[in-house]
Order: C-alpha cells, then structure tokens, then sequence
C-alpha cells in the first residue's frame, strides 16, 4: 500500500512537471509557429523528381537563416536534419541524393525545430502526383487518425482516451496502428515524459492531462500488419515487416482549459482550413483548435 501511494505521489510529481509556465508556452509557440512556417516552406517543393536530401538542405538552410537549430540532427547520431520516409518506410527515413521522389509515391517529411530552447515537432505525409485508392484511403485515415486523437485532449482527460479515440477507428478503416512508435510530452527536450500512445495499450501510464501540458500526437497507420523492422545496416529507417505502405500526421499541442491547441498548425492549414494536404477533409479551424466539419 505505502509503495502504491509512493508511486501514486512520484506520478503526480512527474505530471505536475510537465505542465508549463505561461512564459514556457510562449516559448512553445514561438517553436511551433516557427515549425509551422517551415512545413510550409519544404511543402513547395515536396515533387516529383526532387531528392528528400534537397528537402532536407531546404529545411536545414531556412532553420539555420532564421536563427534555429534542427533538433534531429545528431539526435543519438542522426545524420540528418528531418526525417523522411516513403511507401513501407514508417519513421526516421534517412535523406538521401539517391532516393528521388516519384509519381504514386506517399512520403512523410517530419520537422522538429528547436527555438530559443523549445522544441516543436510536426509532419505530414504528402502524396505525389497520382497515387492509388489504396495509398489515398491510408493517407486520409491516418489525417483523421490524429485529429480525431487532437479532439480527444483536454482538461482532466486520462492520456488513454487519446489512444481510444484513434485505434478503434483506424481498424475499422482496415488498417492498423503501429505500436513501437508514439508520441511524446515535448518541451525543453525533444522527447519528454509521457508516452502517447496510438493502440489501446494496457500497459500504458494513467496520465491525467492537464492544462498547459505540451505533447505531440503522432499516429503511424500501416495498410497491413502493425508490425515494423528497423534497417540493420543504416540502424535508424523503419520499415513495415510485411511491405505494406504506411503513412503518418504529427501536431505539437498543448492542453488548454477547453480542449486543444495546436502549436504546429501551419499558415496554410489555418488559411484554408485544409488539414495536411489531404482534399476532401473539411475542418472548423478557430484560433489554433482544429475539429472535423461533417458535410
Ligand atoms: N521527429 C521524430 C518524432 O516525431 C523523431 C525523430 S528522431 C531522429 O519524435 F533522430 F530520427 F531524428
Ligand atoms: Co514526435
Ligand atoms: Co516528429
């Protein structure tokens, strides 16, 4: 009973950590914005025929020009600015002058900035040219995937009706929630306490969210099997094991006192009210809260 309530009370501490002061989510959403901007700056030229290493070089020259740092590069000896990850690749796909983009591709560019000490972390996943029904409906999946986790979040709501209101969905879209890769508190470090995770996990802690906290919701879908591999010889690009392709979306946010705001929202989406590029998907976007608009 004593060790229970000890660990009760060391939870509540670690909660009680990660909610920010209001001069560290100023911070948080100077980052966010910054990181907002430069999805869209790389999105222009996210084409067919362009190499993910000329994005990379795009997004690590407009970092540097503005004053900030790519929080991904040497992160644990990641050799790279951003992350991109095409078809079967899941996360943490590394850039490359070899690896061009192609009609029916499906390829996810992830962002993370670190401004005046903050981090803020986002991606999309962005179709080239024409892909097939089969890549359109798992692109559009996992968008709704994490709005429907961003409408989740609010005041005293337990971390876990963040995952339930992601894989019951997803699986009745006939796809499945990757289960290695979550998201994460985020803050003055890139990956903070808690885990956010997008399966039902019954292991998972029993975070109650607060006000003023600051995670990332981060589902990656994956047309067949959850089940990943991570390449053994460049020991960072995962991969879905059995070849399916799989996509993912990523928002910075933070809870407020009513819901949801979303730091990384970019100028584009909070113009158009446009969620990551996805056509069709049609969203309220009022301040920096985005919810589905079903017409
Ligand atoms: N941006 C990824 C995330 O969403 C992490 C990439 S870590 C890296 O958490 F080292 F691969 F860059
Ligand atoms: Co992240
Ligand atoms: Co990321």
């Amino acid at each position: 009973m004593h060790e229970d309530a000890g660990r009760a009370a060391k939870k509540n501490g670690r909660e009680a950590r990660m909610v920010k002061s209001p001069e560290e989510l100023e911070g948080m959403r100077r980052a966010g914005e910054f990181n907002g901007r430069l999805m869209d700056y790389v999105r222009e030229q996210v084409k067919p025929g362009v190499s993910t290493a000329h994005l990379d070089r795009l997004a690590y020259d407009y970092t540097l020009d503005h004053g900030h740092k790519p929080a991904c590069l040497g992160y644990h000896g990641f050799p790279k600015s951003v992350c991109t990850s095409i078809n079967d690749v899941v996360c943490h796909g590394i850039p490359s002058t070899k690896e061009v983009l192609k009609d029916g591709d499906i390829v996810n560019v992830d962002l993370t900035t670190i401004v005046e000490g903050f981090h803020a972390d986002s991606s999309e996943t962005f179709m080239i040219g024409e892909v097939s029904d089969k890549a359109r409906h798992l692109v559009e999946v996992t968008a709704i995937a994490l709005l429907r986790g961003i409408d989740a979040v609010g005041p005293n709501v337990p971390l876990i009706e963040v995952s339930k209101a992601i894989e019951p969905y997803v699986k009745s879209q006939g796809c499945s929630v990757v289960r290695q890769y979550t998201g994460h508190g985020v803050g003055r470090k890139f990956h903070e306490f808690f885990t956010v995770y997008h399966h039902v996990d019954p292991d998972a802690d029993d975070i109650v969210l607060r006000p003023g906290m600051t995670l990332t919701i981060e589902p990656m879908i994956n047309l067949g099997s959850w089940k990943v591999v991570t390449d053994r010889v460049d020991g960072w690009t995962v991969r879905t094991r059995d070849g399916s392709l799989s996509a993912q979306f990523e928002h910075t946010i933070a809870v407020t006192e009513t819901g949801a705001e979303i730091l990384t929202l970019t100028p584009s989406q909070r113009r158009t009210g446009g969620i990551l590029n996805v056509d069709g998907i049609a969203l309220n976007i009022a301040g920096n809260t985005i919810s589905r608009r079903e017409n």
